[in-house]
């Protein structure tokens, strides 16, 4: 059948000689239910999955005798209170759920309406992916916030989205139709993803309109049911440029009385609202610095306004200097975030979480993770993670990032040199914070695909799968993925694994390696090579690449000190040259091009080889998916073939345009005779 991918992963496909294997319920039992609520919700997810997959019609039963089946949800309160208590249930947290398939009922309860949403999704999936083996499990979350970030222009564009306009606006104002607002909510309620922030991190303080608030009101309407929470960004300027107030002082009683008011107007139509998410002083946007207050004085001035509310705001520290002079040898933006927040922990109000990107700079091919995770121990922090592949291919190339992620995830940063993952750091375990998670920007858009590419989906997968429990191993979560949107085959399996799991080591290879940077364009698209813009530009992604030597001296004793910013331990290993990992190379040193790697390579060898190898992989790549013509439906191997075939195109032209860039640069011939002038 054709497969526009609307469904992602929750298609359901039915599943050949099923009812051989299993006798699932023919009835549901829904607690407590209220049309509208999660609870709801996992009832009619429940009778739609069921009769996608056995092709059986649910009955729904408001009860249920002990000597009969049912598939019963609710809340646990709900289920003691009709049928008493429920053994083996063990500490369910916020949105935790317990999914008991032995017994003759399949009981799912949550902890609240959302884990029993959770519940039924998980035991579908199981389902789904042909896990019919009984089991009697509790899950819980290892961070309370999991959000995505949207961002979405009010005039329905989406800085650095591929996949078509915004589903959340147009022509300045909240949509009127939300039926994509209600589809994209339920697939991120499947991968337990709690709060959509819906708009641009720059944002535009218009969406505080009274028409766009009653906007805001519909979608949280939408979203309601599937246990998501709204929240927005916000412009720091807004009292000024929207309320006509003559400065936007944080520490300004009119200032504050004005937040206050108008997030009182926010709260009356959306009463559950998640919180702000606020980017303030960073690349041209006002913030409280224009005043000589803290960062700090901005971010609690959100915090005093949604506390009443119950609020939550989430301060982004992507704060640096745009305008850096690349002569200064120690300048250095990986700095600014350790630089600009060190001095403000412990001063930050108790609602409020720094969001910190993973990397120190931008969403890189690969960075060591930002410093900033193991210097604030008094201050709920976040993780920021890119769904949408900004610097890698803008899916028109395929980047699995699941494994990147893990990486970071797993990263340990050694505080008072005891195990400091970040993952438990951002869980809030490691520094015993209330408050800690995720921010995924997301990308996506109308297009049928959600991303712009089926095969990027398994991104979004990934990350909702990761935040939830970052332990999961990232080849596993991808198999998932593969079974729900493709099925069974065992070729399209190995297939699509193979693919995804070479596909950041090869994007890597063909881009930017050893911890240089990706190699993008940076000055416009952030597409195709251009390791020129890289430098002499005053946002401070620099290479310093000159005619015998390459990498950013980040050391301490000669360079821009940021290895100083990280714990002793990593510190030193990153101080030295020698115990620094090649893939972080030039990261935090500067080189000659024939400095000898641990595989003993030089430098610039491994450039040359790395670039072929990588194009390589990706020519690769098309044989691979042609491999699978007539396992996959007609409409998405078409659709896949056609981007696997620009890819393929397009690393030819990473692979000469940066072999031939330093080759002209350096004037060292590859041992191997492809590069230059031959
Ligand atoms: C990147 C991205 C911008 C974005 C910024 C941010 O620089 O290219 O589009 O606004 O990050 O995260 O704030």
């Amino acid at each position: 059948s054709a497969e526009d991918g609307s469904q992602g992963w929750l298609r359901y496909a039915p599943i050949a000689n099923a009812n051989d294997y299993i006798t699932v319920p023919s009835r549901v039992v829904a607690l407590n239910v209220t049309r509208g609520s999660p609870v709801y919700t996992a009832q009619q997810e429940l009778e739609r999955g069921i009769k996608g997959i056995f092709g059986k019609q649910l009955e729904t039963n408001s009860s249920v005798t002990s000597n009969s089946s049912a598939i019963i949800v609710g809340t646990l309160d709900a289920y003691r209170a009709a049928y008493g208590d429920l053994e083996d249930v063990g500490d369910l947290l916020d949105d935790g759920f317990f999914l008991s398939t032995e017994g003759l009922s399949v009981i799912i309860v949550g902890n609240n309406e959302r884990g029993v949403l959770y519940g039924a999704f998980e035991y579908l999936s199981r389902l789904a992916q042909g896990r019919f083996l009984p089991i009697s499990t509790m899950y819980n979350p290892q961070a309370p916030i999991r959000w995505t970030n949207e961002w979405n222009n009010l005039d329905g564009s989406i800085e650095r989205g591929y996949a078509g306009p915004s589903i959340f606006f147009r022509d300045g104002f909240v949509v009127d139709n939300v039926t994509r607002v209600s589809g994209y909510a339920r697939l991120l309620a499947s991968i337990r993803v709690n709060g959509i922030v819906i708009n641009n991190v720059n944002a535009n303080a218009t969406l505080l309109n009274d028409r766009n608030l009653q906007g805001l009101g519909r979608l949280a309407d939408a979203m309601r049911p599937y246990g998501i929470q709204l929240g927005i960004s916000l412009n720091f300027a807004s009292p000024q440029d929207f309320g006509g107030l003559p400065s936007f002082d944080p520490l300004d009683p009119k200032v504050d009385a004005w937040w206050a008011n108008i997030t009182d107007e926010v709260y009356k139509r959306v009463p559950d609202m998640a919180g702000y998410l606020v980017k303030a002083n960073s690349e041209g946007q006002p913030g409280p610095l224009t005043y000589n207050r803290t960062l700090a004085d901005g971010a609690n001035m959100f915090a005093r306004a949604v506390k009443p509310h119950g609020g939550l705001v989430m301060f982004r520290a992507f704060v640096y200097d745009n305008h850096i002079s690349p002569a200064n040898w120690t300048a250095d933006r990986a700095n600014a975030a350790v630089d600009f927040f060190q001095h403000l922990d412990g001063k930050f109000d108790e609602n409020v979480v720094v969001q910190i990107k993973y990397g120190a700079i931008d969403f890189q091919v690969r960075e060591p993770a930002n410093p900033l995770f193991s210097t604030l121990r008094n201050t709920s922090t976040s993780i920021e993670l890119q769904i949408t592949p900004e610097y890698f291919g803008q899916n028109d190339h395929l980047v699995y990032l699941g494994p990147l992620w893990k990486e970071i995830l797993e990263t340990d940063m050694r505080a008072d040199s005891r195990p400091s993952k970040i993952k438990d750091i951002v869980s809030g375990i490691r520094f015993k914070r209330p408050l800690g998670g995720y921010a995924g920007v997301s990308g996506v858009g109308t297009n049928a695909t959600w991303l712009g590419s089926h095969l990027a989906m398994s991104n979004l997968y990934a990350y909702g799968r990761l935040a939830w429990d970052a332990s999961q191993d990232a080849e596993d979560v991808l198999q998932d993925w593969i079974r729900l949107t493709f099925g069974f085959d065992e070729q399209v399996m190995e297939i699509i694994t193979d693919m995804s799991m070479k596909s950041w080591p090869a994007y890597e290879n063909y881009s930017g390696n050893l911890g240089i940077q990706t190699l993008t364009d940076i000055l416009y698209t952030h597409f195709g090579p251009n390791p020129a813009s890289q430098d002499n530009n005053g946002w401070g992604q620099w290479t310093r690449a000159d005619k015998v030597s390459i990498g950013m001296d980040r050391t301490v004793k000669n360079g821009t000190g940021n290895a100083g910013q990280y714990s002793p331990e990593l510190a030193s290993m990153y101080e030295n040259i020698e115990t620094t990992p090649d893939n972080l190379l030039l990261w935090f040193h500067h080189v000659p091009y024939t400095q000898r790697l641990k595989s003993n390579k030089t430098v610039i060898q491994h450039f040359y080889d790395a670039h072929y190898e990588g194009a390589a992989t990706a020519q690769k790549f098309v044989e691979q998916w042609e491999s699978l013509k007539g396992k996959v439906d007609e409409e998405r191997y078409e659709n896949v073939l056609f981007e696997q075939k620009f890819q393929a195109g397009h690393a030819l032209v990473w692979r000469d345009s940066i072999n031939q860039f330093y080759y002209n640069l350096s004037e060292i011939p590859d041992v191997a005779k492809r590069v230059g002038n031959h």
